[in-house]
């Protein structure tokens, strides 16, 4: 994190990125209101749907993230971010929350590429590869789990995060 906020903290870069993502945050409600009532497969009803929890969550996670910083004046880091993952009963909100904000970012790029790919790769249809980004999703969000809670170790989470 260290290393990468030197790009995506330098104000330039994230004036632009907090700008795409309400661009994202505008243009996906709008999508989904408008293809809510035309999507009929499974991977346009992907689509829609994981736009909007992403649309949601954005909301939620960068106000959040901007309300720590800027309200409550604490460093946004790594505790900041798994504190509540790492305590009960908080854990039964940030759990779901997060592990449907990654497995909704692998849908909806699955749901995309199922639209636009033409080819086959390795005899697979375009369809079994984005089934394969959707479910690479699920492992990829346990992963990221046990680092950020280290089942095993546990995670000393300095006072000011709790
Ligand atoms: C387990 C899941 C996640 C955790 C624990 C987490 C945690 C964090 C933390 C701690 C920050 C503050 C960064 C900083 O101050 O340097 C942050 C910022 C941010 N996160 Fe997440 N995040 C998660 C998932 C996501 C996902 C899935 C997305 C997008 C699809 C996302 C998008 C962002 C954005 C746009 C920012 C704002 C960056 C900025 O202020 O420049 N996050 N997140």
């Amino acid at each position: 994190m260290n290393l990468l906020r030197q790009v995506y903290r330098n104000p330039f870069v994230e004036i632009v990125l907090l700008c795409a993502v309400l661009v994202q945050i505008i243009s996906g409600l709008k999508l989904f209101r408008i293809n809510r009532s035309i999507a009929k497969s499974n991977f346009e009803q992907l689509h829609i749907w994981t736009g909007l929890y992403l649309a949601v969550f954005f909301i939620i996670h960068v106000s959040a993230v901007l309300g720590g910083r800027f309200l409550l004046h604490l460093d946004t880091n790594f505790y900041f971010g798994v504190a509540g993952l790492n305590a009960f009963p908080s854990n039964i909100f940030f759990i779901p929350y997060y592990a449907l904000a990654i497995i909704s970012f692998f849908g909806h790029v699955a749901s995309v590429h199922s639209k636009k790919m033409k080819r086959t790769i390795f005899g697979l249809t375009a369809n079994r590869q984005a089934e394969i980004i959707f479910v690479f999703g699920i492992p990829f969000a346990v992963l990221i789990f046990y680092g950020l809670t280290n089942h095993f170790r546990g995670i000393d989470i300095p006072e000011a995060y709790n």
